[in-house]
């Protein structure tokens, strides 16, 4: 009885000591606390709620991507990011896959972190999916300093540089007439749902079916598909139904 009182005692103190959950919340671990805040940031670009991004990036916030070229620039200050981004991001449809993070604590108070985070930024411009400058995927490194703000005590973005992990940014494949066989998303066909079910109904984006009468043909120059009467205007191939590019 006495030692569960001592337990008891002991644990409430321990629990006293720590930093008190957020009301009805759990308070995550520093590692989790930035991966959350690395999310929070991804979710906010990509759902374009540019007005939130302070929740997720300081004020004195200097991001540079310069090393992407034309793709990047320096900004400084979350004003002037702010702006950046969304003249950058446009009306395009923008998705940030974060990737692995590498944390390491650089002070002793565990409030400043280096963290280098590989992620993937695709853009989308549905106009202009052949344009590389408007539809495009990069293959990012972010090395990057987080920190606990003062202001609200959340894990935030202060430091960004940002390279290229490939060669060049590269560009999304989309067949040349996805447009005439109105696989768009956004078109409001409920016919199935299912993007990726291999199916033949149109909807689909990423089934490997080209539709249209071009038999499944790639185009010319192809070399993955099996086809040596491939309807590439090079082959001698006179029945291609006009399917080339
Ligand atoms: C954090 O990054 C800075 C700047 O690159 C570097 O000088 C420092 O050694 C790094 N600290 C840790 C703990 O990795």
């Amino acid at each position: 009885m006495r030692t569960t009182t001592a337990v008891l005692s002991l644990l409430a103190a321990t629990f006293a000591a720590a930093a008190p959950p957020p009301k009805g919340g759990v308070t995550p671990d520093p590692y989790e606390a930035i991966h959350q805040a690395s999310y929070l940031l991804a979710s906010l670009l990509d759902t374009k709620q540019y007005s939130r991004l302070g929740e997720a990036m300081t004020d004195d916030i200097v991001y540079d991507s310069r090393p992407l070229g034309a793709y990047g620039g320096l900004s400084n200050g979350l004003a002037e990011t702010t702006k950046n981004i969304a003249a950058a991001f446009g009306d395009a449809l923008n998705e940030h896959q974060v990737g692995n993070a590498l944390i390491k604590f650089n002070n002793r108070e565990a409030t400043s972190a280096n963290v280098s985070t590989y992620l993937t930024w695709t853009r989308w411009d549905p106009a202009n999916l052949h344009d590389i400058t408007k539809t495009f995927r990069i293959f990012e490194r972010c090395d990057d300093l987080f920190v606990v703000d003062p202001k609200d005590g959340r894990w935030k973005l202060k430091y960004s540089l940002v390279v290229n992990q490939g060669p060049q940014v590269e560009a999304p494949y989309f067949p040349r007439d996805w447009k005439k066989q109105g696989g768009d998303k956004h078109d409001g066909d409920k016919q199935d749902g299912h993007e990726d079910d291999g199916d033949n109904d149109g909807d689909d984006k990423h089934d490997g079916e080209q539709g249209g009468g071009c038999d499944g043909e790639q185009k010319d120059g192809d070399k993955h598909d099996n086809d040596k009467h491939d309807g590439g205007k090079h082959d001698g191939d006179k029945k291609d139904d006009g399917c080339d590019e």
